[in-house]
């Protein structure tokens, strides 16, 4: 900021330039123009947790973990960084965590697609995959219409369904399937027959990647067993497109929005919360500031302590106003609660 006389210093790939010393000067120059960019010009890795660093692979191929805190410390000493401003998601922060406990002023900026970091409402990058996926269930809806398909869109999120649920009702999706509300594959099947024999012939479903069966579990693409959060979800989508098609008469087809979600320009309001975030870390580091995590609450931009978002999960509350909104149009969320469009019964709500 302006009015600051504050030297910035770049860390390439995250916590991996932290322990291996790759620190470089940012001026101005550096940064300019760089608002329209997706991702980030210093790089990333989500693989690395300082204190939980993957140094070896042993005999049997298991991983060999050390606590690398020590290098860190040295890098940040080394540079002789007064403050490290960490802009991430729920692992960011607690890979930041042990850098607190250790005497480092740590600030962190809430920023992922998932829009689940505990303590803050929304978090940037998030906006813009909604916006991403909105504009891809729009398109799928034509071609599910022309068709008189049922089409399946899968959509990333982890364990949360924030993506999924936003970007569902943005689009009029007609089914949501989030991992906080677990589905049952019979109301899933019966509300599909209905809409495409009497309804309007054709249904789009959104799913997060974290969604499961009531009494099931995720499903898991792939574990890497060297992350910190070594599962990755992924495949979901396809195993419930093949069981409508089991169930009804309809044909299915499935899409997998996946890694499109989390690139491409930033939209507008992300753009205005990153510079919301950037401006209240800078004030209340210059401020005397240690440990803090920026957030908004209520619209309100404040901070907490970054401790207890550490790690921590925000899931979509089961009362959400969106849910209850979605409900009363007559979208379904799979569990055969009525209120849903096409359901016979005194509840339904037209
Ligand atoms: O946390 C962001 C996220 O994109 C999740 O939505 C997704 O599950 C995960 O990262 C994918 O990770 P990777 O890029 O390592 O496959």
């Amino acid at each position: 900021m302006l009015q600051y006389r504050i030297e910035v210093f770049g860390i390439e790939d995250g916590f991996q330039g932290l322990v291996e010393n790759r620190v470089r000067p940012l001026t101005f120059r550096d940064v300019s123009g760089i608002l329209t960019r997706g991702g980030t010009i210093l790089g990333s890795n989500n693989r690395c947790n300082p204190s939980r660093y993957c140094t070896a692979m042993d005999a049997d191929g298991t991983p060999v973990f050390t606590d690398v805190t020590p290098a860190c410390l040295q890098t940040v000493r080394d540079n002789r960084l007064d403050a490290l401003i960490v802009i991430g998601g729920d692992g960011t922060m607690a890979c930041a965590a042990p850098l607190v406990e250790a005497g480092v002023n740590v600030i962190g900026i809430p920023k992922t697609i998932d829009n689940d970091l505990f303590g803050t409402e929304i978090a940037f990058g998030f906006l813009t995959a909604v916006a991403t996926a909105t504009e891809a269930l729009d398109r799928l809806h034509s071609t599910a219409d022309s068709h008189h398909r049922v089409m399946v869109c899968e959509v990333m999120g982890r364990n949360a369904g924030w993506i999924a649920l936003t970007a569902g009702v943005a689009s009029g999706s007609d089914m949501i399937l989030i991992p906080e509300i677990p589905f049952d594959s019979d109301a899933i099947g019966s509300y599909i027959t209905k809409r495409m024999e009497s309804g309007p012939g054709f249904a789009i479903v959104v799913i997060a990647e974290g969604a499961r069966q009531r009494g099931g579990s995720q499903v898991i693409s792939r574990i890497d067993p060297t992350s910190p959060d070594p599962i990755r979800l992924g495949g979901i989508g396809q195993q419930v497109a093949d069981m409508i098609a089991r169930q009804t008469k309809a044909e299915v087809r499935t899409t997998v929005l996946g890694h499109i979600l989390r690139g491409g320009m930033p939209i507008a309001a992300d753009r205005i919360l990153a510079t919301h975030f950037g401006y209240h870390a800078v004030s209340i580091l210059m401020g005397g500031a240690s440990g803090r995590l920026v957030v908004r609450d209520n619209n309100m931009f404040s901070d907490v302590d970054l401790l207890i978002s550490a790690g921590r999960q925000r899931l979509v509350p089961l009362n959400h106003a969106l849910i209850t909104a979605a409900r009363a149009i007559g979208t379904s969320f799979g569990d055969g609660v009525a209120h849903e469009r096409g359901e016979s019964g005194p509840s339904t709500v037209v």
